[in-house]
């Protein structure tokens, strides 16, 4: 069942409940309220009749009993029977005087008053109608001596009451019918955007990333909408960045390779017979494959990474990783007659990967040696804090220009200056090193000016929080 259906058959099953409930509460109300007043218009009645007839019964007077009661009975237009104590009818103001020398004491009305209470009971009378039977007790010199029983017509009462019934069901009927359709709407209303979701959930599924879903309310289906929005978004750009990776890492493949091939040919083509020819072209192809399988350990490093987000962290020395770093970087930094030193604390700890941490600190230092020039510095620094390592590694270099600045940790990123240089990089050193950084849940930040040097700030926490 659709929610639109569970929705209106909640509404309609609370208003058959909530309309039929107040419906025979209201109707049980107003019916109990006329028989009432009913009820006690008789026994006033039949009291004063009682009453009046006590005071003849056993009297020289007892011949007016008849014709009073026959009076009576006229007036208020109701039969009027008299019995003696045994039940015995005596007076029966119909006509007919059908019940006259009949035995009554089977009613139960006549029963009750015979035993001194006032009843009352109603009854559906075949081909004559509705009626109400009042009996009461006659009483004189304190004991009971008969019984008076009215017999008058509520038809008019209850033709009211079915009116008034009747009434009821119609309007009810048509409270229910207007309610229902607007609880329809309303679940409509509800389950409509919903119906949109669900479609575009579809579409999306189906490879079509970047739909939007057209939900304006403000309420918890709409901050759903909001947040559809924002995964497709998101899905949107993680597919353009892996789109754009591997196009990216495809093309440095290919710029290697064609470099081999042309020299292969070369050496296919050449007629030279010269050894050192052909050593050199081979020099240059092994260079080739040198980088291309730098480039494959980066892009697999990356993969690794991708698969794997925490760190595998141990207790280690920090100084002496980046002493590791710089020794292997020392060679490299003396044929560009680079100052490259540690100006750090040390027996410093914290909880890493210390491979990992080698490699982040590897990139970055070796960024700043190929981007400064001839004579330049290099500093790593490094303090500590209760709860965190803060990493400095400084350099007196190109600098990074503002509009390259936010891009450097980004995959395959490359300042301008980088390639009018050859550096031979592929912009994958830094972004690495951020992915290891984040690994650790740490933080980097990099302040560059151009011209004047570039300083690189890493924030490591000393233990990982989970
Ligand atoms: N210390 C620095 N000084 C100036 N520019 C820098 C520095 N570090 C990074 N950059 C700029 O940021 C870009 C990205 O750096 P990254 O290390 O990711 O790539 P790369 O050095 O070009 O290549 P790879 O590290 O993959 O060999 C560089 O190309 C360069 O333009
Ligand atoms: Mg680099």
């Amino acid at each position: 069942m659709s929610l639109r259906w569970k929705i209106f058959s909640l509404y309609f099953v609370i208003l058959i409940i909530s309309l039929a409930s107040t419906g025979l509460y209201l109707y049980g109300y107003i019916e109990k309220s006329y028989l009432d007043n009913v009820k006690v218009n008789n026994l006033m009645q039949a009291n004063m009749i009682s009453n009046f007839v006590a005071r003849f019964v056993g009297t020289s007077s007892s011949y007016l009993i008849e014709p009073t009661i026959l009076e009576y009975a006229k007036q208020i237009n109701s039969r009027i029977l008299f019995t003696n104590v045994n039940g015995k009818v005596l007076v029966d103001s119909a006509p007919s005087k059908e019940f006259e020398g009949k035995v009554i004491n089977n009613y139960n009305d006549v029963k009750e008053a015979l035993a001194g209470k006032g009843s009352t009971s109603i009854h559906d009378i075949n081909g004559v109608g509705w009626a109400m039977y009042t009996a009461v007790p006659v009483i004189a010199k304190n004991n009971i001596v008969g019984v008076i029983l009215i017999s008058s017509s509520i038809d008019n009462v209850i033709n009211l009451l079915n009116s008034i019934k009747y009434r009821m069901i119609y309007t009810f009927t048509g409270i229910g019918i207007i309610v229902s359709f607007l609880s329809l709407l309303v679940a409509s209303y509800i389950t409509n955007p919903l119906k949109r979701l669900t479609e575009a959930t579809n579409i999306l599924s189906q490879g079509k990333l970047d739909y939007k879903v057209d939900v304006k309310s403000s309420d918890e289906i709409g901050k759903l909408a909001n947040a559809f929005n924002k995964m497709s978004f998101n899905l949107m750009k993680i597919d353009e960045e892996r789109k754009r990776f591997v196009s990216d890492a495809s093309h440095e493949l290919k710029t290697p390779l064609a470099s081999v091939k042309a020299l292969i040919e070369s050496l296919i083509n050449s007629k030279n017979q010269d050894v050192n020819f052909y050593k050199e072209i081979l020099k240059d192809v092994n260079g080739e494959i040198d980088r291309m399988t730098r480039l494959v350990n980066d892009l697999l490093e990356l993969a690794r990474m991708d698969r794997m987000k925490t760190a595998k962290v141990r207790r280690s020395e920090i100084s002496e990783i980046i002493l590791d770093v710089i020794d292997s970087l020392l060679p490299v930094a003396k044929t560009k007659d680079i100052n490259l030193e540690f100006k750090g604390k040390n027996g410093v700890f914290a909880e890493v990967d210390p491979d990992r941490l080698y490699r982040m600190v590897y990139n970055i230092v070796e960024n700043g040696i190929k981007y400064t020039h001839h004579g330049g510095n290099v500093m790593v620094g490094l303090e500590e804090d209760e709860d965190n390592i803060y990493l400095t590694i400084s350099d007196s270099g190109i600098g990074i220009s503002e509009e390259t600045l936010p891009k450097i940790f980004d995959r395959f990123a490359r300042g301008d200056t980088a390639r009018s240089k050859k550096s031979g990089g592929f912009g994958l050193g830094l972004s690495i090193a951020k992915e290891i950084i984040d690994m650790h849940e740490g933080k980097i930040s990099v302040e560059s000016k151009v011209g004047e040097g570039t300083v690189f700030k890493i924030t490591l926490p000393k233990t990982k929080k989970n």
